[in-house]
């Protein structure tokens, strides 16, 4: 299955050779079998059970055994001729001429090697979230509010070095850790709505300066319009990124190579710790914040935790005027 693509269901034959997994592609080059050695994963669905594996092309020089094993088994005279066999047992020179024509995968269960990625799902809710709320938070500022719009555009600003650092972040570890097991496409998908991102977020500054200097209701209107703009743009690539990167990610990369992305994203100019430490609390399921937490020292987590959850009270309080801003959901039933 691709990830830049919906899913697309081949009927394949499983093949079984002393006790391991494979794929024949008796029609040859075929489009499933280019699209399986650029993405080198599939889902294999049998009587409604779905296992996600691991698929590597085995080299010609290999493949003969499988095949031959392919033949033994084969009930139609079209699989012979497919492999152009002519027998069930064709000598061995035939099956080596033939082997670079018809590519055949290993495959391995990926399941005890996939990576959890859910604790980049946690902060994008924190994204989806409040760049959903900036611009009714904008448009709520009374005109002449100067005061009103500082306190706006100083969460305006925490939100876009928040934003933007995260995207650095995977500019810099992730896409290249992911690239050349991922469809190159995909990658430049992700660079390109980070690029995108970024634009949007550029365009806001001047209109957010000239607002806040006299909170006129003419350039409310325009900010909260490029907020809108910004938050489309931003959603778009979120729901790429979780959907069609994530789960490829899960399954090529190393524990090891998303813990360094999990440093890099934790390390950098973002200085208010325990306030990002709260949003990330505020929508996330007790237990699994636990987990998330769990490679934090104890003592630094015992003190970290309180300070996270009365950082973030005291800026929803002064943002929203209320301790449990528009939730996610909620935000979204509007
Ligand atoms: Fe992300
Ligand atoms: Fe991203």
């Amino acid at each position: 299955m691709a990830p830049n693509r919906r899913p697309r269901f081949n009927p394949v034959k499983l093949l079984e050779v002393d006790g391991e997994r494979y794929l024949v592609s008796l029609w040859g080059h075929t489009d499933w079998s280019r699209n399986l050695r650029s993405v080198g994963m599939a889902t294999l669905r049998h009587r409604g059970q779905a296992l996600r594996m691991r698929a590597e092309e085995v080299p010609p020089p290999e493949r003969p055994r499988v095949l031959q094993a392919y033949l033994a088994g084969a009930t139609r005279a079209a699989t012979l001729d497919l492999l152009r066999a002519g027998s069930r047992e064709p000598d061995a020179a035939h099956l080596r001429r033939i082997a670079p024509d018809h590519p055949v995968f290993h495959l391995t269960p990926m399941e005890a090697t996939m990576i959890d990625t859910s604790e980049m799902n946690v902060v994008h809710v924190v994204f989806r979230r409040e760049f959903r709320n900036l611009p009714a938070l904008v448009r709520a500022v009374p005109a002449g509010d100067t005061a009103r719009a500082a306190v706006v555009r100083r969460h305006v600003d925490f939100m876009f070095i928040f934003l933007t650092h995260h995207h650095e972040a995977e500019d810099a570890a992730l896409w290249p850790a992911v690239s050349g097991r991922v469809p190159a496409d995909l990658v430049s998908l992700m660079e390109g709505q980070h690029r995108r991102a970024h634009a949007a977020i550029e365009a806001v500054g001047p209109v957010l300066s000239r607002w806040c200097g006299t909170a006129d209701p003419a350039d409310r209107e325009e900010l909260a319009g490029l907020l809108d703009q910004l938050h489309a743009v931003l959603i778009e690539h979120l729901d790429a990124e979780e959907q069609r990167m994530l789960p490829v990610a899960a399954a090529t990369l190393t524990q090891e190579q998303w813990e360094h992305f999990g440093r890099v994203a934790k390390t950098g100019p973002i200085a208010p710790v325990p306030l990002i430490i709260g949003m990330l609390r505020y929508e996330t399921d007790p237990g699994h914040f636990r987990v998330i937490m769990a490679d934090m020292p104890a003592p630094i987590r015992a003190v970290l935790l309180p300070l996270a959850r009365l950082a973030f009270r005291r800026c929803a309080r002064r943002v929203y005027g209320t301790v449990t801003p528009p939730r996610l959901v909620e935000v979204a039933e509007v």
